[in-house]
């Protein structure tokens, strides 16, 4: 089958009811993404389909269609820009393996709600699990980000 990922439609030969995640970082070579618990728990595999953030783990390719699945590699946009300089600048990662999925999630909460308050953060980010606690410097990038767009 075909599947539309990052601008491109790109033919894979992975099973239909093979985990979107394997197809993108095994198949595809997109390692950016990450695997943390396999059971839609922790959101580090966090892409999106359509714009909207999707747990890539628990989601068979099958069900793509001609639905369009952007990786952090395939983000390139004045909204991701502004994520990764305030990330930087509140030195947000500690050991980094939560944080691209953090980061979709945040690009679609900023694409959807230009200002967010602590309670439209808490209600967004609230799946993500960060093993390192990094929960308040990604509270401080979303606000930095949020006011650097303004
Ligand atoms: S690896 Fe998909 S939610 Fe944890
Ligand atoms: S920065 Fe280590 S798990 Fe989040």
């Amino acid at each position: 089958m075909n599947i539309k990922i990052n601008g491109k439609i790109v033919p894979i030969t992975s099973s239909g009811d093979t985990p979107l995640l394997w197809v993108i970082r095994d198949e595809l070579n997109l390692t950016g993404t990450k695997f943390g618990c396999g059971q839609a728990q922790c959101g580090a595999c966090t892409v999106h389909i359509e714009g909207s953030p999707t747990r890539s783990c628990s989601y068979p390719v099958k069900f793509l269609g001609t639905k369009e699945v952007t990786t952090i590699e395939g983000m390139d946009d004045k909204i991701t820009h502004a994520i990764q300089k305030a990330w930087v600048d509140n030195q947000v990662p500690q050991c980094g393996y939560c944080q691209i999925g953090n980061v979709m999630t945040v690009k679609a909460l900023l694409e959807d709600t230009k200002k967010p308050t602590d309670k439209d953060i808490d209600n967004a980010m609230g799946g993500h699990i960060c093993r390192c606690g990094t929960y308040q410097r990604i509270k401080a990038a979303i606000h930095q980000a949020a006011s650097s767009l303004a």
